[in-house]
């Protein structure tokens, strides 16, 4: 997904935004450019390309730019392919002012049409440019800069963060935030805009962090924002606590391996200051025995790995809480008409806390009165400053595009809320929680039980490196960690792969089984161990190979499976938060040896801000 970088100050424009859009690389794109205004020729120069940062870089080794002030872009296509003309920065026609911009415009059709009728021409099939274009149009009139931002975000529809440079303004960048994410950083006689954390995280840690209809001015020395009637805006700054070495590889080969790595002190971090032992406390969320007899309906709503994660809080919710939940994922939620009101709790689940439609799914149901709870791990995301309780997954930024720590913060979470939900509803007695308590104290250790024996899951690759299609079967909560396993083998590896609930295999996927199919058989759940073995059995009497994921001193499991990794034991509310983690090292050991650019998978951003 796109990404913003700014800088306005004393140093040199161009190493800070590569820089800035280097760290940004994590959100997928397609295309990348800057625009620096030049001291001395008085114009702004705009260097982009389509393709990697490094070809952005390569360009700018032939013609270099200078400047102290610069906006840059990285662009995920949606208006238009990925090309040269197609990337950001946008500028009107001389380049006199040139546009970053992250979102879509809606009408900007309309506008194009306006704008060509005047006698403006555009180069480019995006939307961004009639941004650029519609602000020339105002400015012309009566020269003042300001004003003219304000008139077009009058008029422009839709999401939008906006970085703006104009040459006839050299000290300055203005900074817009319309449901799109925007930061202004804060240095000494230095600031920057970025559209996320990481991208200034090596200059400074302090931000403001901008709402929705705000627009920023920002020069070297200050920094002003104002509402959209145009009143300045007090704001606190933020500190940002995030060890620049979160934001990094720290040695190892892709950040989705130190990802992995990182679970346990993940795990650990979400149940240190949460499980108390009478009882749970999700930071600041009420959830009592009056509060919760006051709802009567649940539903579960989020996207991709999110959904899987919300998954499991479905089914725990349920099993443990007796309360009956629907899960949704919210591109299908927004749309159903779903049934709310003052009773519904609204439960969302996010990495991001951007998710286009998971955000509109959440607005969707406050403005029809739910409440809503979010369970988000980027603070000051929307998700997490617009609904009404927040629990953040404390799983620090994740770069790699396939989710691996932030799933398992967020079954993590689901578990203690599910608990949480059970002792207030005294559907679990105390006792009985403070053995789960016990087991769950136990799970960064067993976690790294797991990492230990990376070695044995590449030895499976090897083994199942030329597998054409992968089914992924178990039932209960084995199917969820089923979902996710296949969901990831799928993003980084490219393998035809799906998840079955492991009695519908008979139902028609058996067909496909044949003996260059891999089958993964999820068996945790030991009450439905025999039945699951049993759809085991049948695949591999059709020809494929099984490799199994079972718990520790289940020797049976060899009869059935070709190969078994063996999870350590643990509570059964808690084995998917264990069994995720050998299919995430499988997919990445996958996707490594197929040649795969494991953080960057082909055709997929980290954080999808666009429906
Ligand atoms: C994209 C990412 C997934 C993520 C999903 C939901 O598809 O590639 O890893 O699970 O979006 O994102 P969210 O930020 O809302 O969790």
């Amino acid at each position: 997904m796109c990404g913003i970088v700014g800088y306005v100050g004393k140093g040199d424009a161009v190493p800070v935004l590569m820089n800035g859009l280097s760290k940004l690389e994590y959100r997928g794109y397609d295309s990348a450019g800057v625009a620096v205004y030049d001291d001395t020729s008085k114009n702004v120069n705009i260097c982009k390309t389509k393709g990697r940062i490094q070809n952005l870089q390569d360009k700018l080794y032939l013609t270099p730019l200078k400047g102290r002030l610069g906006i840059g872009h990285t662009r995920w296509a949606t208006h238009g392919e990925p090309s040269d003309i197609n990337a950001h920065p946008h500028s009107s026609g001389k380049e006199k002012i040139a546009v970053v911009h992250n979102g879509i415009i809606e009408n900007y059709m309309a506008l194009k049409e306006e704008l060509m009728d005047k006698g403006y021409k555009f180069l480019s099939e995006t939307d961004t440019e009639i941004v650029a274009q519609l602000i020339d149009y105002y400015y012309s009139k009566d020269s003042n800069l300001m004003s003219a931002v304000f008139k077009v975000i009058e008029r422009i529809e839709g999401s939008y963060a906006l970085g703006i440079i104009c040459s006839d303004f050299p000290d300055r960048i203005i900074a817009v935030r319309k449901d799109s994410p925007l930061v202004i950083g804060l240095g000494e006689e230095e600031n920057f805009i970025a559209s996320d954390m990481p991208a200034i995280l090596n200059y400074t840690r302090n931000v403001y962090l901008v709402e929705d209809n705000e627009v920023a001015l920002i020069t070297k020395d200050n920094v002003k924002i104002f509402d959209n009637n145009g009143s300045e805006v007090k704001k606190e700054v933020f500190k940002v606590d995030w060890d620049i070495e979160a934001a990094e590889k720290s040695g190892y080969d892709h950040f989705m391996l130190k990802e992995i790595y990182e679970q346990p002190k993940v795990v650990k971090d979400n149940i240190a200051s949460r499980l108390l032992d009478d009882g749970i406390s999700l930071d600041k969320v009420k959830l009592d025995k009056d509060d919760i007899s006051k709802i009567d309906r649940i539903y579960v709503v989020a996207c991709g790995t999110a959904y899987y994660a919300g998954l499991v809080g479905r089914y725990l919710i349920e099993r443990v809480v007796r309360r009956p939940v629907s899960a949704e994922v919210a591109s299908e939620f927004r749309y159903k008409d779903p049934i709310i009101d003052e009773k519904t709790l609204v439960i969302v689940v996010s990495q991001s806390g951007e998710t286009a439609d998971t955000l509109a799914a959440m607005r969707l149901a406050q403005k029809a009165g739910a409440r809503t709870l979010a369970v988000v791990n980027v603070v000051g995301s929307s998700i997490a400053r617009e609904a009404d309780d927040v629990i953040y997954t404390l799983a620090g930024p994740e770069i790699a595009v396939a989710s691996t720590k932030a799933f398992t913060a967020q079954v993590v979470v689901m578990s203690l809320l599910a608990l949480k939900l059970a002792l207030e509803l005294e559907k679990i007695s105390i006792e009985k929680y403070r053995q789960i308590k016990t087991e769950m104290e136990k799970l960064p250790s067993l976690v790294n039980k797991i990492l230990n024996k990376e070695p044995v899951i590449k030895r499976f690759m090897h083994k199942y490196i030329g597998s054409k299609n992968v089914f992924y079967i178990g039932r209960g909560l084995d199917y969820i960690v089923s979902m996710e396993g296949s969901l990831k083998l799928k993003e980084i590896a490219y393998l035809h792969s799906e998840p079955y609930a492991a009695g519908e295999l008979k139902h028609g996927p058996i067909s496909l089984i044949e003996e260059s199919t891999l089958v993964v058989g999820v068996v945790t759940q030991e009450e439905l161990f025999e039945k699951s073995v049993s759809n085991m059995r049948e695949c591999k009497s059709r020809g494929a190979k099984v490799l199994a994921v079972a718990m520790d001193g289940n020797s049976e499991i060899r009869k059935y499976a070709d190969d078994v990794f063996f999870i350590p034991r643990t509570h059964w509310m808690l084995t998917p938060i264990l069994a995720n983690i050998p299919q995430q090292i499988f997919a990445y050991h996958m996707a490594l040896g197929l040649g795969n650019d494991v953080d960057k998978p082909r055709n997929l951003a980290k954080s999808v801000t666009v429906e």
